[in-house]
């Protein structure tokens, strides 16, 4: 039994370890870090999986970018859950939670960074994004978009920039 909910200022330290256990240390080099370092996550869309005893086992955040001319879509990701949580569907119960609520929230793409063959379960292709770029190196099988509008992503071209306003030191402490 695990709860997903609303990330809060609490969740930080635990989330950031288990990125780095999913991910390595390295994980903040990536381009798509680029896109989210210094900003806060889109407004309602962190979340926090928690078990039965209240610790945290999974994260999934999505961020506020400009998708060259289709104008604002979402960045997923990082997505992770904890290694022995693995395999049970909390992973899809969570993008599922996390996608439909970009859709209430009127979101109408999301695009990532990420394996093909786990998010295409869930509707990524790289067809999505073809004519789009990323500040930063890429593997192009790994850009992949999802449109939760029809046609949100139709002719999307161009650079893919951050679109939420850089932190100030303040809130980054906070946010810390
Ligand atoms: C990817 C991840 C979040 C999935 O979480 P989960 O709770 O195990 O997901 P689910 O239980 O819903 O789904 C598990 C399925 O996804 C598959 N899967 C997991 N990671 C995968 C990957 N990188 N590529 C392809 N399939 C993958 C599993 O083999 C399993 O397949 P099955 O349903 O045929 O048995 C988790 O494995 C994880 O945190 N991995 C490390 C970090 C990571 O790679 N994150 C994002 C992917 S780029």
């Amino acid at each position: 039994m695990v709860t997903i909910r609303a990330e809060i200022p609490s969740d930080t330290g635990p989330r950031e370890s288990l990125l780095d256990r999913a991910f390595g240390r390295n994980r903040n080099r990536k381009t798509s870090q680029r896109l989210r370092h210094d900003r806060a996550p889109a407004d309602g869309l962190a979340f926090t999986v928690l078990n039965k005893s209240g610790r945290l086992i999974g994260t999934l955040r999505l961020w506020n970018v400009i998708a060259g001319s289709a104008g604002p879509a979402l960045l997923l990701g990082p997505l992770a859950v904890e290694g022995r949580y693995q395999r049970r569907g909390i992973g899809r119960e969570l993008m599922e939670h996390g996608l439909n609520m970009a859709r209430v929230r009127g979101h109408g793409a999301v695009i990532l960074v990420g394996d093909e063959p786990y998010y295409s379960r869930f509707g990524f292709r790289q067809a999505s994004v073809q004519d789009l770029h990323l500040p930063g190196p890429v593997d192009r099988k790994r850009f992949l978009g999802l449109e939760l509008v029809p046609s949100a992503l139709d002719g999307a071209e161009g650079l893919v920039t951050g679109s939420d306003a850089l932190l100030a030191p303040m809130e980054k402490v906070l946010a810390a």
